[in-house]
Protein backbone atom coordinates (compact mmCIF):
# COMPACT_ATOMS: atom_id res chain seq x y z
CA UNK A 1 0.00 0.00 0.00
CA UNK A 2 1.73 3.54 -1.15
CA UNK A 3 1.56 6.24 1.04
CA UNK A 4 -0.61 7.09 4.34
CA UNK A 5 -3.74 5.22 4.67
CA UNK A 6 -5.57 6.87 7.79
CA UNK A 7 -3.69 8.33 11.07
CA UNK A 8 -5.11 6.48 13.61
CA UNK A 9 -4.94 8.57 16.96
CA UNK A 10 -4.77 7.10 20.62
CA UNK A 11 -5.42 9.47 23.63
CA UNK A 12 -4.74 8.39 26.41
CA UNK A 13 -7.50 7.08 29.10
CA UNK A 14 -9.36 9.19 31.02
CA UNK A 15 -10.15 8.90 34.67
CA UNK A 16 -9.05 5.83 36.53
CA UNK A 17 -8.19 3.37 33.36
CA UNK A 18 -5.10 1.77 33.31
CA UNK A 19 -5.80 0.04 30.02
CA UNK A 20 -4.87 1.46 26.72
CA UNK A 21 -6.37 0.85 23.33
CA UNK A 22 -3.27 -0.40 21.66
CA UNK A 23 -0.04 -1.72 22.10
CA UNK A 24 2.92 -1.38 20.43
CA UNK A 25 2.89 -4.95 18.55
CA UNK A 26 -0.41 -4.01 17.12
CA UNK A 27 0.27 -0.89 16.44
CA UNK A 28 3.34 -1.69 14.30
CA UNK A 29 1.05 -3.93 11.94
CA UNK A 30 -1.64 -0.97 11.48
CA UNK A 31 2.23 0.85 10.55
CA UNK A 32 2.86 -1.98 7.83
CA UNK A 33 -0.58 -1.82 6.70
CA UNK A 34 0.02 1.91 5.84
CA UNK A 35 -1.54 3.68 8.32
CA UNK A 36 0.37 6.15 10.75
CA UNK A 37 -0.13 6.07 14.90
CA UNK A 38 0.24 8.99 16.64
CA UNK A 39 -0.11 8.69 20.46
CA UNK A 40 -0.52 10.71 23.31
CA UNK A 41 2.54 10.75 26.03
CA UNK A 42 2.00 8.49 28.28
CA UNK A 43 -0.79 6.31 27.11
CA UNK A 44 0.36 3.38 27.63
CA UNK A 45 2.25 3.77 30.52
CA UNK A 46 0.01 2.04 33.23
CA UNK A 47 -0.21 -1.03 31.52
CA UNK A 48 3.57 -1.63 30.99
CA UNK A 49 4.17 0.41 27.47
CA UNK A 50 6.48 3.36 27.60
CA UNK A 51 6.50 5.97 24.81
CA UNK A 52 9.88 4.66 23.40
CA UNK A 53 7.90 1.49 22.77
CA UNK A 54 5.45 3.15 20.64
CA UNK A 55 8.05 5.29 19.06
CA UNK A 56 10.27 2.14 18.29
CA UNK A 57 7.73 0.47 15.84
CA UNK A 58 7.11 3.67 14.40
CA UNK A 59 4.65 5.65 16.13
CA UNK A 60 4.51 9.42 16.67
CA UNK A 61 4.61 10.21 20.41
CA UNK A 62 3.02 13.60 21.06
CA UNK A 63 2.74 15.41 24.07
CA UNK A 64 -0.81 17.15 23.40
CA UNK A 65 -4.03 15.28 24.00
CA UNK A 66 -5.74 17.95 21.36
CA UNK A 67 -3.25 17.32 18.29
CA UNK A 68 -4.16 13.78 18.83
CA UNK A 69 -7.83 14.62 18.41
CA UNK A 70 -7.04 17.23 15.48
CA UNK A 71 -4.66 15.07 13.48
CA UNK A 72 -6.36 11.54 13.44
CA UNK A 73 -9.00 9.92 11.42
CA UNK A 74 -9.87 7.34 13.77
CA UNK A 75 -9.72 7.74 17.32
CA UNK A 76 -9.37 4.25 19.36
CA UNK A 77 -10.53 4.36 22.97
CA UNK A 78 -10.97 1.59 25.83
CA UNK A 79 -13.83 3.65 27.68
CA UNK A 80 -15.17 6.53 26.53
CA UNK A 81 -18.58 8.42 26.25
CA UNK A 82 -21.36 6.39 28.24
CA UNK A 83 -19.07 4.82 31.10
CA UNK A 84 -18.32 8.73 32.14
CA UNK A 85 -18.50 12.30 31.18
CA UNK A 86 -16.51 12.53 28.30
CA UNK A 87 -14.18 15.32 28.44
CA UNK A 88 -13.42 15.35 24.11
CA UNK A 89 -16.70 15.83 23.41
CA UNK A 90 -15.70 19.16 21.55
CA UNK A 91 -12.76 17.71 20.26
CA UNK A 92 -14.13 15.49 17.44
CA UNK A 93 -14.42 16.66 14.23
CA UNK A 94 -16.36 16.18 10.93
CA UNK A 95 -15.29 13.00 9.19
CA UNK A 96 -13.76 11.37 12.40
CA UNK A 97 -14.07 7.60 13.64
CA UNK A 98 -14.08 7.18 17.24
CA UNK A 99 -14.10 3.43 18.05
CA UNK A 100 -14.00 2.08 21.33
CA UNK A 101 -16.49 0.75 24.39
CA UNK A 102 -18.98 4.01 23.74
CA UNK A 103 -21.35 2.41 26.76
CA UNK A 104 -24.09 1.86 24.44
CA UNK A 105 -27.07 1.04 26.87
CA UNK A 106 -25.72 3.98 29.26
CA UNK A 107 -24.76 6.50 26.75
CA UNK A 108 -27.03 9.87 27.06
CA UNK A 109 -28.32 11.45 23.84
CA UNK A 110 -26.55 14.15 24.44
CA UNK A 111 -23.56 12.81 23.86
CA UNK A 112 -24.76 11.15 21.21
CA UNK A 113 -26.50 13.87 19.45
CA UNK A 114 -22.97 16.06 20.08
CA UNK A 115 -21.12 13.54 18.07
CA UNK A 116 -23.82 13.45 15.15
CA UNK A 117 -23.96 17.40 15.44
CA UNK A 118 -19.76 17.23 14.24
CA UNK A 119 -20.23 14.47 11.98
CA UNK A 120 -18.53 11.67 13.41
CA UNK A 121 -19.31 8.74 13.24
CA UNK A 122 -19.10 5.96 16.38
CA UNK A 123 -18.52 2.58 16.41
CA UNK A 124 -19.60 0.61 19.79
CA UNK A 125 -17.59 -2.68 20.70
CA UNK A 126 -20.14 -3.62 22.74
CA UNK A 127 -22.36 -4.36 20.34
CA UNK A 128 -20.33 -6.77 17.70
CA UNK A 129 -22.37 -9.68 17.39
CA UNK A 130 -21.71 -13.18 18.88
CA UNK A 131 -21.36 -14.53 15.22
CA UNK A 132 -18.22 -16.38 14.64
CA UNK A 133 -16.86 -14.48 11.88
CA UNK A 134 -16.93 -11.71 14.63
CA UNK A 135 -15.23 -13.58 17.82
CA UNK A 136 -11.74 -11.94 16.90
CA UNK A 137 -13.48 -8.38 17.60
CA UNK A 138 -15.03 -9.31 20.82
CA UNK A 139 -13.65 -6.64 23.04
CA UNK A 140 -16.82 -7.50 25.34
CA UNK A 141 -15.65 -11.37 25.71
CA UNK A 142 -12.19 -10.66 25.90
CA UNK A 143 -12.20 -8.50 28.77
CA UNK A 144 -14.76 -10.32 30.74
CA UNK A 145 -12.65 -13.31 30.00
CA UNK A 146 -9.53 -11.83 32.29
CA UNK A 147 -12.43 -10.29 34.77
CA UNK A 148 -13.66 -14.20 35.74
CA UNK A 149 -10.00 -15.20 35.84
CA UNK A 150 -9.42 -12.36 38.10
CA UNK A 151 -12.41 -13.11 39.92
CA UNK A 152 -11.00 -16.30 40.88
CA UNK A 153 -7.44 -15.06 42.13
CA UNK A 154 -9.44 -12.01 44.21
CA UNK A 155 -11.47 -15.05 46.27
CA UNK A 156 -8.26 -17.23 46.56
CA UNK A 157 -6.49 -14.43 47.61
CA UNK A 158 -9.35 -13.76 50.40
CA UNK A 159 -10.28 -16.69 51.45
CA UNK A 160 -8.65 -17.93 54.56
CA UNK A 161 -8.60 -21.19 53.36
CA UNK A 162 -6.84 -23.43 50.36
CA UNK A 163 -8.44 -23.90 47.03
CA UNK A 164 -6.89 -27.53 45.88
CA UNK A 165 -6.84 -30.63 48.52
CA UNK A 166 -4.12 -31.28 50.27
CA UNK A 167 -3.53 -34.93 52.07
CA UNK A 168 -0.80 -34.24 54.03
CA UNK A 169 1.20 -36.43 57.53
CA UNK A 170 -0.63 -33.04 59.08
CA UNK A 171 -4.03 -34.26 58.24
CA UNK A 172 -6.15 -34.19 55.44
CA UNK A 173 -7.72 -30.89 54.26
CA UNK A 174 -10.93 -30.90 51.96
CA UNK A 175 -10.53 -28.15 48.47
CA UNK A 176 -12.89 -25.04 48.77
CA UNK A 177 -16.19 -24.93 47.87
CA UNK A 178 -16.38 -22.88 44.20
CA UNK A 179 -20.16 -21.68 43.57
CA UNK A 180 -20.27 -19.91 40.63
CA UNK A 181 -23.37 -18.27 38.82
CA UNK A 182 -23.44 -17.44 34.87
CA UNK A 183 -21.76 -19.80 33.58
CA UNK A 184 -21.24 -17.03 30.14
CA UNK A 185 -17.80 -15.68 29.34
CA UNK A 186 -16.52 -14.27 32.20
CA UNK A 187 -18.42 -16.81 34.39
CA UNK A 188 -16.37 -20.27 32.26
CA UNK A 189 -13.08 -18.76 32.69
CA UNK A 190 -13.16 -18.67 36.77
CA UNK A 191 -14.72 -21.67 36.53
CA UNK A 192 -11.67 -23.27 34.66
CA UNK A 193 -8.96 -20.86 37.25
CA UNK A 194 -10.66 -22.75 40.12
CA UNK A 195 -10.45 -25.93 38.41
CA UNK A 196 -7.22 -25.10 38.13
CA UNK A 197 -6.60 -23.92 41.32
CA UNK A 198 -7.93 -27.29 42.90
CA UNK A 199 -11.27 -26.21 43.97
CA UNK A 200 -14.54 -28.12 43.78
CA UNK A 201 -16.52 -26.24 41.81
CA UNK A 202 -20.01 -26.20 40.94
CA UNK A 203 -21.79 -23.92 38.73
CA UNK A 204 -25.28 -22.82 37.45
CA UNK A 205 -26.53 -21.27 34.09
CA UNK A 206 -30.38 -20.26 33.43
CA UNK A 207 -29.02 -21.63 29.96
CA UNK A 208 -28.97 -25.69 29.60
CA UNK A 209 -26.68 -25.47 27.05
CA UNK A 210 -24.24 -24.11 29.71
CA UNK A 211 -24.12 -27.18 31.20
CA UNK A 212 -21.71 -29.35 28.52
CA UNK A 213 -19.21 -26.34 28.89
CA UNK A 214 -19.26 -26.15 32.63
CA UNK A 215 -18.89 -30.32 32.63
CA UNK A 216 -15.98 -29.82 30.17
CA UNK A 217 -14.24 -28.36 32.71
CA UNK A 218 -14.86 -31.07 35.46
CA UNK A 219 -17.07 -28.73 37.24
CA UNK A 220 -20.47 -29.85 38.40
CA UNK A 221 -23.67 -28.55 36.70
CA UNK A 222 -26.17 -27.55 39.41
CA UNK A 223 -29.74 -28.16 37.94
CA UNK A 224 -32.51 -26.03 39.49
CA UNK A 225 -36.82 -27.22 38.68
CA UNK A 226 -37.08 -24.11 36.71
CA UNK A 227 -38.83 -23.86 33.56
CA UNK A 228 -36.19 -22.32 31.56
CA UNK A 229 -37.82 -22.47 27.79
CA UNK A 230 -36.85 -19.45 26.02
CA UNK A 231 -34.28 -18.08 28.49
CA UNK A 232 -31.67 -18.13 26.37
CA UNK A 233 -31.00 -16.55 22.88
CA UNK A 234 -29.79 -17.50 19.57
CA UNK A 235 -26.48 -15.37 20.63
CA UNK A 236 -25.85 -17.54 23.85
CA UNK A 237 -27.11 -14.23 25.71
CA UNK A 238 -29.86 -14.89 28.37
CA UNK A 239 -33.30 -12.82 28.19
CA UNK A 240 -34.64 -11.46 31.03
CA UNK A 241 -37.57 -13.09 32.63
CA UNK A 242 -40.25 -11.99 35.22
CA UNK A 243 -40.32 -11.52 38.71
CA UNK A 244 -41.84 -14.95 39.45
CA UNK A 245 -38.89 -16.69 38.13
CA UNK A 246 -36.59 -14.93 39.74
CA UNK A 247 -38.01 -15.66 42.82
CA UNK A 248 -38.45 -19.21 42.49
CA UNK A 249 -34.46 -19.50 41.43
CA UNK A 250 -33.63 -17.19 45.00
CA UNK A 251 -35.61 -20.26 46.45
CA UNK A 252 -33.62 -22.93 45.37
CA UNK A 253 -29.93 -21.22 45.32
CA UNK A 254 -31.09 -21.06 48.96
CA UNK A 255 -29.36 -24.91 49.46
CA UNK A 256 -26.40 -24.28 47.19
CA UNK A 257 -25.03 -20.81 48.21
CA UNK A 258 -24.71 -21.43 51.87
CA UNK A 259 -22.60 -24.49 51.59
CA UNK A 260 -19.65 -22.31 49.21
CA UNK A 261 -17.02 -20.76 50.74
CA UNK A 262 -16.61 -18.69 47.38
CA UNK A 263 -19.41 -17.66 45.16
CA UNK A 264 -18.89 -15.68 42.07
CA UNK A 265 -22.08 -14.44 40.03
CA UNK A 266 -21.77 -13.40 36.54
CA UNK A 267 -25.63 -13.36 35.31
CA UNK A 268 -26.16 -10.50 32.93
CA UNK A 269 -28.43 -9.90 30.47
CA UNK A 270 -27.80 -7.38 27.61
CA UNK A 271 -28.47 -3.98 28.11
CA UNK A 272 -30.85 -5.12 31.40
CA UNK A 273 -30.06 -4.57 34.90
CA UNK A 274 -28.35 -8.34 36.51
CA UNK A 275 -31.21 -10.00 37.75
CA UNK A 276 -30.97 -10.22 41.84
CA UNK A 277 -30.07 -13.74 42.49
CA UNK A 278 -28.93 -14.32 46.02
CA UNK A 279 -30.51 -12.78 48.84
CA UNK A 280 -29.14 -11.34 51.62
CA UNK A 281 -30.42 -14.03 54.01
CA UNK A 282 -28.43 -16.55 51.77
CA UNK A 283 -25.00 -14.65 52.50
CA UNK A 284 -25.60 -14.30 55.78
CA UNK A 285 -26.02 -18.11 56.04
CA UNK A 286 -22.70 -18.58 54.69
CA UNK A 287 -19.36 -19.48 56.76
CA UNK A 288 -17.40 -16.67 58.10
CA UNK A 289 -14.42 -16.20 55.99
CA UNK A 290 -16.46 -17.14 53.00
CA UNK A 291 -15.80 -14.43 49.85
CA UNK A 292 -18.60 -13.51 47.24
CA UNK A 293 -17.22 -11.36 44.12
CA UNK A 294 -19.93 -10.01 42.33
CA UNK A 295 -19.04 -9.53 38.68
CA UNK A 296 -21.88 -7.84 37.55
CA UNK A 297 -21.71 -5.21 40.25
CA UNK A 298 -21.69 -2.40 37.36
CA UNK A 299 -25.12 -3.03 36.56
CA UNK A 300 -26.65 -3.61 39.97
CA UNK A 301 -25.10 -6.76 41.01
CA UNK A 302 -26.53 -10.34 41.25
CA UNK A 303 -26.06 -10.42 45.25
CA UNK A 304 -28.45 -8.09 47.34
CA UNK A 305 -25.67 -6.57 49.50
CA UNK A 306 -23.24 -5.53 46.60
CA UNK A 307 -22.35 -2.48 46.54
CA UNK A 308 -20.89 -1.57 43.01
CA UNK A 309 -16.78 -0.46 42.63
CA UNK A 310 -16.63 -1.17 46.69
CA UNK A 311 -15.79 -4.08 49.12
CA UNK A 312 -17.58 -4.60 51.68
CA UNK A 313 -17.47 -6.89 55.16
CA UNK A 314 -21.41 -8.34 55.72
CA UNK A 315 -21.87 -10.54 58.53
CA UNK A 316 -18.38 -12.13 58.28
CA UNK A 317 -18.27 -12.29 54.85
CA UNK A 318 -16.63 -10.75 52.22
CA UNK A 319 -18.67 -8.80 49.36
CA UNK A 320 -17.08 -7.24 46.36
CA UNK A 321 -18.30 -5.59 43.72
CA UNK A 322 -15.70 -4.91 41.47
CA UNK A 323 -16.06 -3.06 38.24
CA UNK A 324 -12.66 -2.41 37.18
CA UNK A 325 -11.38 -5.83 36.87
CA UNK A 326 -10.06 -5.79 33.25
CA UNK A 327 -8.33 -2.52 34.06
CA UNK A 328 -6.01 -4.37 36.89
CA UNK A 329 -4.84 -6.72 34.44
CA UNK A 330 -3.81 -3.95 32.23
CA UNK A 331 -0.88 -5.12 30.13
CA UNK A 332 -3.01 -8.61 29.08
CA UNK A 333 -6.17 -6.44 28.87
CA UNK A 334 -5.20 -3.85 26.50
CA UNK A 335 -2.85 -6.44 24.39
CA UNK A 336 -6.08 -8.29 24.26
CA UNK A 337 -8.20 -5.16 23.24
CA UNK A 338 -5.98 -4.12 20.75
CA UNK A 339 -6.39 -7.23 18.98
CA UNK A 340 -9.99 -6.93 19.25
CA UNK A 341 -9.76 -3.45 17.71
CA UNK A 342 -7.55 -3.68 15.21
CA UNK A 343 -9.30 -6.38 13.55
CA UNK A 344 -12.33 -4.34 13.85
CA UNK A 345 -10.48 -1.70 12.07
CA UNK A 346 -10.43 -4.16 8.75
CA UNK A 347 -13.96 -4.20 8.58
CA UNK A 348 -13.95 -0.69 6.81
CA UNK A 349 -9.84 -0.11 6.72
CA UNK A 350 -9.07 -2.73 4.33
CA UNK A 351 -8.72 -0.69 1.18
CA UNK A 352 -7.22 2.00 2.90
CA UNK A 353 -9.60 4.86 3.11
CA UNK A 354 -12.61 4.41 5.26
CA UNK A 355 -15.50 2.96 3.79
CA UNK A 356 -18.36 1.52 5.38
CA UNK A 357 -20.24 -1.34 4.16
CA UNK A 358 -24.02 -1.13 5.70
CA UNK A 359 -25.38 -4.82 4.63
CA UNK A 360 -22.48 -6.33 6.80
CA UNK A 361 -23.80 -7.03 10.30
CA UNK A 362 -20.84 -6.12 11.92
CA UNK A 363 -20.81 -2.44 11.00
CA UNK A 364 -24.81 -2.22 11.00
CA UNK A 365 -24.71 -3.57 14.84
CA UNK A 366 -22.06 -1.32 16.17
CA UNK A 367 -22.31 2.04 14.27
CA UNK A 368 -24.18 4.63 17.03
CA UNK A 369 -23.48 7.23 15.18
CA UNK A 370 -23.11 8.54 11.73
CA UNK A 371 -23.63 11.04 9.08
CA UNK A 372 -25.12 13.64 11.51
CA UNK A 373 -27.63 10.99 13.15
CA UNK A 374 -27.88 8.52 16.17
CA UNK A 375 -28.68 5.80 15.25
CA UNK A 376 -28.55 4.13 19.05
CA UNK A 377 -31.43 1.38 19.33
CA UNK A 378 -29.88 -0.43 21.91
CA UNK A 379 -30.37 1.89 25.07
CA UNK A 380 -32.50 0.52 27.91
CA UNK A 381 -34.43 3.05 29.11
CA UNK A 382 -37.66 2.04 26.84
CA UNK A 383 -36.82 4.33 24.64
CA UNK A 384 -35.34 2.71 21.42
CA UNK A 385 -36.88 5.39 19.17
CA UNK A 386 -34.70 8.19 20.81
CA UNK A 387 -34.11 9.67 16.76
CA UNK A 388 -37.58 8.68 15.05
CA UNK A 389 -35.75 9.25 11.49
CA UNK A 390 -33.90 5.95 12.60
CA UNK A 391 -37.11 4.01 13.23
CA UNK A 392 -35.78 1.90 10.02
CA UNK A 393 -32.78 1.11 11.08
CA UNK A 394 -33.40 0.10 14.38
CA UNK A 395 -36.04 -2.19 13.49
CA UNK A 396 -33.73 -3.97 11.02
CA UNK A 397 -30.85 -4.53 14.00
CA UNK A 398 -29.19 -7.37 13.53
CA UNK A 399 -28.13 -7.97 16.97
CA UNK A 400 -31.76 -8.34 17.65
CA UNK A 401 -31.20 -8.85 21.17
CA UNK A 402 -32.24 -5.44 23.58
CA UNK A 403 -35.13 -5.60 21.20
CA UNK A 404 -36.15 -9.24 22.76
CA UNK A 405 -35.10 -8.16 26.02
CA UNK A 406 -37.36 -5.51 26.55
CA UNK A 407 -40.18 -7.27 26.31
CA UNK A 408 -39.67 -9.73 28.08
P1 LIG B 1 -22.30 -13.48 29.30
O1 LIG B 1 -23.53 -12.96 28.67
O2 LIG B 1 -21.31 -14.23 28.47
O3 LIG B 1 -22.67 -14.43 30.52
C1 LIG B 1 -23.68 -14.15 31.42
C2 LIG B 1 -24.33 -15.46 31.76
O4 LIG B 1 -25.33 -15.23 32.75
C3 LIG B 1 -25.02 -16.12 30.57
O5 LIG B 1 -24.50 -17.42 30.36
C4 LIG B 1 -26.47 -16.15 30.98
O6 LIG B 1 -27.17 -17.28 30.49
C5 LIG B 1 -26.35 -16.15 32.51
N1 LIG B 1 -27.58 -15.78 33.20
C6 LIG B 1 -28.46 -14.78 32.90
N2 LIG B 1 -29.47 -14.78 33.77
C7 LIG B 1 -29.24 -15.79 34.65
C8 LIG B 1 -29.94 -16.30 35.77
N3 LIG B 1 -31.10 -15.78 36.16
N4 LIG B 1 -29.39 -17.35 36.42
C9 LIG B 1 -28.21 -17.91 36.01
N5 LIG B 1 -27.53 -17.47 34.95
C10 LIG B 1 -28.03 -16.43 34.27
O7 LIG B 1 -21.61 -12.25 30.03
P2 LIG B 1 -20.08 -12.14 30.42
O8 LIG B 1 -19.35 -11.51 29.30
O9 LIG B 1 -19.60 -13.42 30.97
O10 LIG B 1 -20.13 -11.07 31.60
C11 LIG B 1 -20.66 -11.43 32.85
C12 LIG B 1 -20.74 -10.23 33.75
O11 LIG B 1 -19.45 -9.76 34.06
C13 LIG B 1 -21.47 -9.05 33.11
O12 LIG B 1 -22.31 -8.45 34.08
C14 LIG B 1 -20.36 -8.13 32.73
O13 LIG B 1 -20.79 -6.79 32.68
C15 LIG B 1 -19.44 -8.37 33.88
N6 LIG B 1 -18.07 -7.92 33.71
C16 LIG B 1 -17.51 -7.37 34.81
C17 LIG B 1 -16.26 -6.88 34.79
C18 LIG B 1 -15.70 -6.32 36.03
O14 LIG B 1 -14.63 -5.74 36.02
N7 LIG B 1 -16.39 -6.48 37.12
C19 LIG B 1 -15.46 -6.88 33.54
C20 LIG B 1 -16.11 -7.54 32.43
C21 LIG B 1 -17.40 -8.03 32.52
Amino acid sequence: MGGVAVIIGVPSEVGEEDRVALVPPVAAELIEDGHEVIVETGAGEDAGWADNEYESVGCTVLDDRAAVFEDATVILQVEALGNHEDPDLERYREGQIVVGMLGPYEVNDEQLETLADRGVSAFALELIPRISRAQSMDALSSQASLAGYKSCLLAAEELPKMFPMEMTAAGTIQPADVFVIGAGVAGLKAIATAERLGASVKAYDIRLEAKRDVESLGAEFVELDLETEGSGDEEGYAREMDEEFYAAQREQMEQVVPESDVLITTAAIPGAPAPELVSTEMIEAMDDGSVVVDLSAATGGNCEPTVPGETIEHDGVTVHGPTDLPSQISHTASQQYANNVANFLENFLEEGEPAFDFEDEIIESTLLVHDGTVRNPHKDDGDADADEDDADETDTDSNGDTEEVSEA
